[in-house]
């Protein structure tokens, strides 16, 4: 055996499905699939609201059973695929029942809480999970994990800096590791003044320096809750306590993330900001793929920059961080109050610091205490996260505070 090499790797072609195809990971996943000719079959695709573009995809990759979430969007995708053999579901039960089909991989790459029900239903069948939304393991965390095990299915984590940890961590071994560093971009405002971010604009929160993401995530980059809500991912991913997950902001988002070793040594992992790359070493794990990725030239890039974030200017992370120290529902909460608060920011309905606020008003909430028993639970106690947080939104636009 070559040293490094997996002692078995897939069996090709590796039977996939893609939750949340329409997306940005979603799609970066189906591009990988297309470049890779004849190594993986297409079992089911799902979307959110975008028919037109799941259709699409569907005609291209040719999978058995295709997904809107949105019911409303039924009969022009049945229209769209008529006479392809293609079987048609919508609503969110039809997501849900696309994950639970029988591909041996599944991308769980739905944004938000909306994606807990599906990627459940796929770890429930002990499937490989490459796990991109991090809400669902934020929101349900030990449950989550809980399922994970008694399941015997596999997180194969595809948010790039748990990926680097997760490959980081094949050369040093989780019972060597003492602490983790996820490196963060910093976002479009990591120069601004607070006072300049209190007027930023939905456009100027999209405009990410280095990664071309779905906007939700954008917007969390720009909060930096999106490095809050990877804390906690962390957290459950490597059974890591908060204090041993640093975070620090790269300018050049080259490093992704670095694992720490009991001997000092930190091998960190690096490319460039193409989340193929971690999908990449998702779909075809234990194996590797050979693809047309841009690889990274270190003299052009010439040097490494590294810098604490700011915790004024940045409240979210200090949020994410005491959530994951309160446990019970305090994360379940924090993020329906950031999910509720990025849209109502994308709808111009609230100002950018406003997020961070309405998040820190829901934790302060009695909301945060309760304690979720069961997925239900969890998904109960979002929902009335949401309906506190929508309330905060209304009642300030009533008097006319923003
Ligand atoms: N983008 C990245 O580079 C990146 C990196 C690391 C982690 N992630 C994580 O990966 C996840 C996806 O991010 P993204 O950037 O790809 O998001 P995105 O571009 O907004 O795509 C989200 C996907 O979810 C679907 N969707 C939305 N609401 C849904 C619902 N209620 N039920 C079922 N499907 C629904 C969307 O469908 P329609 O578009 O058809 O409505 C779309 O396919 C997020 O959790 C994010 O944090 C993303």
């Amino acid at each position: 055996m070559i040293p490094g090499e997996p002692c078995s790797g897939p069996h090709w072609p590796r039977r996939i499905t893609v939750l949340g195809a329409t997306g940005s990971v979603g799609r970066a996943t189906l591009d990988l699939v297309a470049e890779q000719k004849g190594r993986f079959e297409v079992e089911a695709l799902t979307g959110g609201r975008r028919v037109r573009e799941l259709a699409a995809l569907a005609r291209t990759f040719r999978p058995r059973f295709v997904a809107l979430a949105d019911p409303a969007g039924y009969a022009e995708l049945r229209e769209l695929l008529a006479g392809t053999g293609i079987e048609v579901a919508a609503g969110e039960e039809a997501v849900v029942e696309a994950a639970a089909r029988p591909a041996e991989l599944v991308m769980a790459a739905v944004v938000g809480v909306a994606g807990l029900r599906p990627t459940l239903a796929a770890v429930r069948r002990g499937a490989l999970v490459a796990l991109a939304n991090k809400e669902c393991l934020v929101s349900a965390g030990e449950l989550f994990v809980r399922e994970v095990e008694t399941h015997d299915a596999v997180l194969l984590p595809v948010d790039s800096e748990h990926n680097a940890v997760f490959q980081a961590l094949a050369g040093g071994g989780r019972r060597h590791l003492e602490r983790i560093v996820l490196t963060a971009s910093g976002g479009p405002f990591r120069t601004w003044s607070a006072e300049e971010m209190a007027r930023a604009t939905p456009e100027q929160a999209l405009a990410h320096p280095s990664w071309r993401m779905g906007a939700k995530i954008t917007v969390d980059s720009a909060t930096l809750m999106n490095k809050g809500l990877e804390i906690i991912e962390a957290h459950h991913l490597f059974q890591l306590d908060e204090r041993e997950i640093e975070v620090v902001v790269h300018p050049q988002s080259v490093i992704h993330g670095i694992a720490l070793f009991t001997d000092g040594s930190m091998l960190a992992q690096m490319g460039p900001p193409d989340m193929r790359i971690p999908i990449a070493h998702a779909l075809a794990w234990p194996s590797r793929l050979c693809t047309s990725v841009r690889r990274l030239d270190l003299l052009e890039l010439g040097r490494l920059d590294f810098e604490p974030p700011d915790p004024a200017r940045f409240p979210a992370l200090r949020l994410a961080r005491e959530a994951l120290r309160a446990g019970d529902g305090a994360p379940t909460v924090l993020n329906a109050a950031n999910e509720v608060a990025v849209a109502a920011f994308l709808e111009g309905r609230i100002g950018f610091r406003d997020i961070a606020r309405l998040v820190e008003e829901a934790l302060a909430s009695a909301l945060a205490c309760a304690v979720p028993r069961d997925i239900e639970g969890v998904l109960a106690l979002d929902a009335e996260a949401r309906a506190f947080t929508r309330a905060r939104i209304a009642a300030a636009a009533g008097s006319g505070a923003s």
